[in-house]
């Protein structure tokens, strides 16, 4: 089972896909947290992408296919993953769809979280406050927001023409009340 989980910058992403997960026994596999990771141990890697995630670009295909690649290829993710920002590119879903082929999966569910941008911007100035993501201020939070729309968004209407179920889910209020709507729209899916 492959979930993708969509959604702008602080939709809820990262906060859903743990609560998924854990019912599920699935891993998380989020491309932001590995990139982080990459960033803050300083790897070859880390280094070239520090300046992109700082001003809230998106990785080069190239870099990013590789890593979750290998990502996937690890034993936990068997039977399965959910993930967390990815594909964000036409060319990252090609790829997947491709690469998941070669093993006999597919994704089989991508889920929406819908939320106004007023409620993006205050969830991620908010976490500004209190965590220290070099990409929580307002200059790249915006350019965050111009790369989902002009990039990212697209890749719904690839998962659309694929005739894959693309569930869209009400991301706002409560974190347990999103939860129960993402939790129904999988099961009234049936692919979950
Ligand atoms: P990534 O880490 O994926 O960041 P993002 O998409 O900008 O989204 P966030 O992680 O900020 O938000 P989220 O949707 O996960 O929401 P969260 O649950 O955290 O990517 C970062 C960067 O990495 C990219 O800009 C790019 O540079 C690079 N990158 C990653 N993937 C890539 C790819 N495939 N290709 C190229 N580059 C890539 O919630 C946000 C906040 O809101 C939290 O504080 C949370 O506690 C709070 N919150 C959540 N839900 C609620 C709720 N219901 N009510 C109130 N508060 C809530
Ligand atoms: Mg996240």
């Amino acid at each position: 089972m492959i979930c993708v989980l969509f959604g702008a910058p602080g939709s809820g992403k990262g906060t859903q896909a743990e609560l998924i997960t854990t019912a599920a026994m699935l891993p998380h596999v989020s491309t932001g947290e590995l990139l982080r990771a990459e960033a803050a141990a300083g790897t070859p890697l880390g280094q070239q992408v520090a300046p992109l995630l700082a001003a809230g670009e998106l990785v080069p295909d190239e870099l990013i296919e590789r890593v979750l690649e290998r990502r996937l290829e690890a034993p936990d993710a068997g039977s399965g993953a959910v993930l967390d920002g990815y594909p964000r590119t036409l060319p990252q879903a090609t790829r997947l769809s491709a690469h998941l082929a070669r093993s006999g999966r597919r994704v089989n569910v991508v889920l929406v979280l819908e939320v106004d941008e007023p409620t993006l911007m205050d969830r991620l100035l908010r976490r500004a406050a209190d965590q220290h993501r070099a990409d929580d201020n307002p200059t790249s939070i915006a350019e965050r927001l111009v790369e989902y729309h002009r990039r990212t968004e697209p890749v719904l209407g690839y998962y659309r023409r694929q005739g894959l179920p693309v569930l869209e889910v009400d991301g706002t209020g409560e974190v347990s009340a999103v939860h129960d709507r993402v939790v129904q729209a999988l099961a009234g899916s049936g692919g979950w």
